[in-house]
């Protein structure tokens, strides 16, 4: 029953709360009206789904009940009820489509009064998207926790709101996947494109091709029970799985196997460097296109998604080009080029698709004018080439932006947008962007590392994708990302304990006790991994250990984005910014006080000591905000040529070095601009 109408069992609930509606929804909603009071959720709360109901729909329900169980710590029993007494009413209009598509209704409306919440889509999967923004609408309120009274009615900008998750270069284990997916859904988001096959792995077992994954993938495979069982998790939660066997280039852990399918003469082995390798497909021989057909008739079984992607990315050529019987036939069928004669590869594969009833996706290079035009085009080159698809009549996702591998931060990617606001495309051709994907590269992430470059930045990039245009303030993003990543831990990712769990082990066991994980905390709140060209000079491979300080540290660290609005508040006046000095202040003499703990630390970790260059780093640039800071709130000049110094000790700080970078070098650099000189 209502909580309002059983005051006995709450007498809270019988007053309008007085607290305030504190927003973290995240993506927002496209309408929200905050209405007077709260509904306070007390144990008696209760749930009633109205006419349509399905097990899908009840999973959902009893999922989100689940939730707000552990997110209250109250004993909610939901108990029978009728759609007059009930807490919440779900009222969903029927089941959404058999097979999800980008066409399906995702739309949802949300009514919270005090006395009760009423939840309405036309599908399950609105219905889910509304379950999720009631549990991020719960919050605290002195003693109890409140849904605040809102009216919500919410419906998508985009119709494809993607992560891809590359499991070709390092495996990404089964269970991360899941709640991955757990988190997708919690941020609305749509759809998972599961890279599996690449050069250094093949990783979905094929009963028909069983060499593929025995002489292609070290044994680091999904089953095909288990690729079942993901769609299945995902359908439960309203996401569509667009699987991906990049052809005809990254197929070198394809060929160790099956090495007639090559280009080139061999021996083929699975790859452990990253880049772009010569090993192609032969698109010269029927036998080629037989095996395809049988794969993807045996893929299109498992994974129903309207969608297949076939990569199409990156293929060098080198083999096409050396091969005397493909120059031959690239003579005789008149291809000019290697490109030529991948889109007279494209053509038979589009046709194998269609067979299979699976309409085409590809990356960008895909993209010529003899495709049709119901094919997809997932742009990662930039993003003009998606515009110049949408212009030719292609549908296109963007990606470009969106690779998290870059280790951008959550900033850049959110105000990367499909159509930017001074986009030229007519309605028609807006209306073929169907929206955007993270993606997940993995040359540098594996299992224990992943969740921390997946999230939170990707919520960001699905607020980006869900919430209507406007909806771009970056100090207000970053406020409920804060609130949102806590929310995703109880999904198990460890995106934010990883850190934790990575620093008590380098420091050793007795740095908790000498007190030294202070200065360490003190070091590492302003380092962070560097971006994808500096990870890359380093020439991992996919034997390479993930035990470097790198891959402990977050992308994008909240220090970047707070240390960066501390010193432009306390530019605006440094005289008269007594707090903003003191704060300042106090942050670079931590960065002083470390130097001594985190070098005594360091001659007992030998990983961490490969880092001492940057401890010894940073008290310099504590002592250089120092003196700018006293310079700058005494109003006094600094001698000539301190700046100069400054400087270039700024520039030495930002050169690549020790595999981590500094997230606080622009603010500290315009804090020395700022600084006169006699
Ligand atoms: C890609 O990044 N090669 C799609």
């Amino acid at each position: 029953m209502a909580s309002a109408k059983t005051p006995v069992q709450n007498p809270a609930s019988a007053q309008p709360s007085p607290s305030v509606f504190v927003n973290t929804l995240m993506p927002q909603p496209a309408h929200l009206t905050e209405q007077p009071g709260a509904l306070v959720i007390t144990p008696s709360f209760t749930t009633v789904e109205g006419h349509f109901h399905d097990a899908r729909l009840d999973h959902a329900v009893t999922r989100a009940l689940n939730r707000l169980k552990e997110r209250t710590g109250l004993l909610i029993a939901n108990l029978p009820a009728d759609s007059a007494s009930a807490t919440l009413t779900v009222d969903v209009d029927g089941p959404g489509e058999a097979i999800q598509s980008d066409d399906e209704n995702e739309s949802y409306s949300l009514d919270v009064t005090p006395s009760g919440a009423h939840l309405h889509a036309a599908t399950d999967i609105g219905a889910m998207h509304g379950l999720e923004t009631l549990l991020q609408l719960v919050q605290p309120d002195g003693e109890q926790f409140i849904l605040p009274a809102v009216s919500i009615q919410d419906a998508p900008r985009f119709r494809w709101r993607g992560l891809m998750i590359d499991c070709g270069r390092h495996f990404i284990p089964f269970p991360v996947l899941l709640r991955t997916l757990d988190a997708m859904a919690a941020v609305k988001m749509n759809v998972f494109h599961w890279h599996l096959t690449e050069d250094q792995g093949f990783r979905i077992e094929s009963k028909l091709f069983p060499k593929l994954t025995e002489d292609g993938s070290d044994g680091l495979f999904y089953t095909q029970d288990q690729a079942r069982e993901l769609v299945a998790y995902a359908r439960d939660r309203g996401i569509r799985v667009v699987p991906e066997f990049d052809m005809p280039g990254h197929t070198g852990s394809w060929l160790v196997g099956y090495p007639d399918l090559a280009g080139g003469p061999g021996p083929f082995h699975i790859e452990r460097r990253f880049g772009v390798f010569d090993p192609v497909m032969d698109p010269t021989r029927d036998s080629t296109y037989k095996f395809i057909d049988a794969f993807i008739g045996e893929m299109a079984a498992i994974f129903p998604d309207p969608y297949m992607h076939i990569g199409g990315d990156e293929n060098n050529g080198v083999e096409w080009k050396q091969n005397p019987r493909i120059q031959t036939f690239m003579h005789d069928h008149n291809l000019k080029d290697t490109a030529a004669l991948q889109n007279y590869f494209n053509q038979k594969l589009l046709q194998i698709l269609k067979k299979h009833d699976k309409r085409m996706v590809g990356w960008d290079e895909i993209l010529t004018p003899d495709l049709p035009k119901d094919i997809v085009v997932q742009s990662w080159r930039g993003f003009d080439s998606l515009a110049a698809g949408a212009k030719q009549g292609y549908s296109g996702i963007l990606s470009a932006g969106y690779y998290l591998d870059h280790m951008d931060s959550a900033e850049d990617h959110y105000l990367v947008d499909p159509i930017p606001a001074k986009s030229d495309l007519t309605a028609d051709q807006q209306a073929r962007i169907l929206g955007g994907e993270a993606c997940m590269w993995a040359e540098y992430v594996n299992g224990d590392v992943v969740d921390s470059r997946i999230w939170p930045r990707t919520a960001a990039i699905a607020e980006r994708l869900w919430s209507p245009q406007g909806v771009n303030n970056v100090d207000d993003m970053y406020r409920r990302l804060a609130a949102e990543s806590i929310r995703l831990e109880s999904f198990g990712l460890t995106h934010l304990s990883q850190e934790k769990i990575g620093l008590r082990r380098l420091a050793g066991p007795s740095s908790e006790e000498a007190g030294d994980m202070n200065a360490l905390r003190t070091f590492v709140s302003v380092l962070q991994p560097p971006d994808f060209s500096g990870i890359a000079s380093e020439h991992r491979t996919t034997l390479s250990p993930f035990s470097a300080l790198t891959f402990v540290l977050p992308p994008d660290p909240p220090s970047r984005h707070d240390f960066e609005h501390l010193v432009a508040d306390y530019l605006q006046d440094p005289v008269a910014a007594e707090a903003g000095q003191t704060q300042l202040t106090g942050i670079f003499d931590a960065w002083i006080a470390a130097e001594p703990d985190l070098l005594r630390m360091m001659a007992n970790s030998p990983i961490l000591a490969r880092t001492r260059p940057r401890a010894e780093q940073l008290a310099r640039l504590g002592t250089l905000g120092s003196e700018a800071v006293s310079y700058l709130s005494s109003g006094q000049p600094a001698p000539q040529g301190w700046k100069a110094r400054q400087l270039a000790l700024l520039d030495q700080a930002g050169r690549l070095q020790c595999g981590v970078r500094f997230t606080v070098l622009q603010p500290l650099r315009d804090l020395v601009n700022s600084v006169q000189e006699r």
